[in-house]
């Protein structure tokens, strides 16, 4: 059993990942940290987890002995903690932003702080294993972002496949529901401002974008950009980003299939649907779903793409990067044993 630590154990993300890897079957959770909740046992946020554990303060956490870390903290303290936790031998998983771009100059304009971690920048591994020859996880994954997960996996097949022409714009409308905030207080997240409303937020400023782009220009072999807008919508948990991308000469509703079902081949997360996705049925899964259509009226491709922000978009993904780095099945502890896809 690998001894994991939990750092940020107290927000949305960390209480996923002490549901997931609670039931885990090659890992211990051997620290979950929180100074909020410090001395708390575990169950009381999370009834399933399996062990008497309570709820330590940061620091207390950090000076415990383990294998693998998971940050699920804001950026400036993963960009802090990761080197310190490296320097002692552990293995990091951080679902934060602070290692996923990977030109440190772009940390001021979308994240607000300048870069100072280069090493650890540097051998940092994007963690979106759906991606076309996704790097094995070293030291230290950069967990992606739960609009950019959504995104990438909507629009790359169709780059892959040439559908795309050069120099088309690319537009994305994600929608997220509220824990995709987090829990820190917000007058704009209570339930009053909330329920009943939708609004966009963030706009041309939304820190995915760049990582988004990266990806895709990754995949395309030439530089991608994104116009990109997030909207904050009156549910719980569930993401859906919807991507509008003009196509080439040529493509056709049976073409943008084929890239489609090409790209996903391999990959037990991804389900291919025939009707639109939607969020509610994905709630507490680890799948990403997807569905394309040519609009041969406008000569676009459509695509959607829904996880679940807190698992897929975050806990659950993580999880799959722990199995890649412990050279387990993708599915340890997220799917039953056995289980097949139905692809
Ligand atoms: N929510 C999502 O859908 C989502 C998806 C993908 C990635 N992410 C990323 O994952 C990270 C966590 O997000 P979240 O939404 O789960 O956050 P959250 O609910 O706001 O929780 C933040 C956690 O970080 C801890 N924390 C705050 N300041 C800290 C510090 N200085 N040192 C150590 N720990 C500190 C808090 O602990 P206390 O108990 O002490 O307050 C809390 O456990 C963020 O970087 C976020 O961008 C979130």
């Amino acid at each position: 059993m690998a001894a994991v630590l939990i750092f940020g154990a107290s927000g949305y993300s960390g209480l996923e990942l002490l549901r997931l890897l609670g039931a885990h079957p090659e890992v211990e959770v051997v620290g979950a940290s929180s100074d909020k909740y410090a001395g708390e046992p575990v169950r009381r946020r999370v009834p399933s987890f399996p062990r008497e554990l309570k709820f330590q303060p940061h620091e207390a956490v950090e000076a415990l002995s383990g294998e693998i870390a998971f940050l699920a903290t804001p950026a400036r303290t993963s960009l802090a903690l990761a080197p310190r936790l490296l320097a002692r031998g552990l293995r990091v998983i951080d679902l934060s932003g602070a290692f996923r771009l990977q030109d440190p100059a772009a940390y001021p304009t979308w994240y607000g702080f300048a870069h100072d971690a280069g090493p650890a920048l540097a051998e940092a591994v994007y963690g979106l294993p759906e991606l076309p020859s996704a790097p094995p996880p070293g030291r230290l994954v950069a967990n992606p972002g739960c609009y950019a997960t959504a995104a990438i996996m909507a629009v790359a097949p169709f780059l892959s496949a040439g559908l795309v022409p050069p120099g088309a714009p690319i537009f994305l409308d994600g929608k997220s529901g509220t824990t995709g905030a987090g829990r820190t207080l917000d007058e704009g997240l209570l339930h009053a401002e909330v329920d009943a409303n939708l609004r966009p937020y963030r706009l041309l400023q939304h820190q995915h974008t760049p990582e988004i782009e990266q990806a895709l220009s990754q995949v395309a072999g030439r530089p991608i950009t994104v116009s990109f807008s997030a909207h904050l919508i009156p549910m719980r948990r569930g993401l859906m980003v919807s991507a509008y991308l003009p196509a080439a000469p040529g493509t056709t509703e049976e073409k943008v299939q084929v890239a489609l079902q090409n790209a996903y081949r391999a990959h037990p997360f991804v389900r291919i649907s025939e009707r639109p996705p939607e969020t509610g049925t994905l709630t507490g899964s680890n799948f990403v779903e997807l569905h394309a259509r040519y609009d041969p009226r406008v000569q676009a491709v459509l695509a959607f793409a829904a996880i679940d922000n807190l698992v897929k978009g975050a806990a659950g993904q993580a999880v799959q990067n722990l199995n890649r780095m412990l050279n387990l099945p993708e599915t340890t502890g997220l799917l039953p044993e056995g289980w097949v896809t139905g692809r």
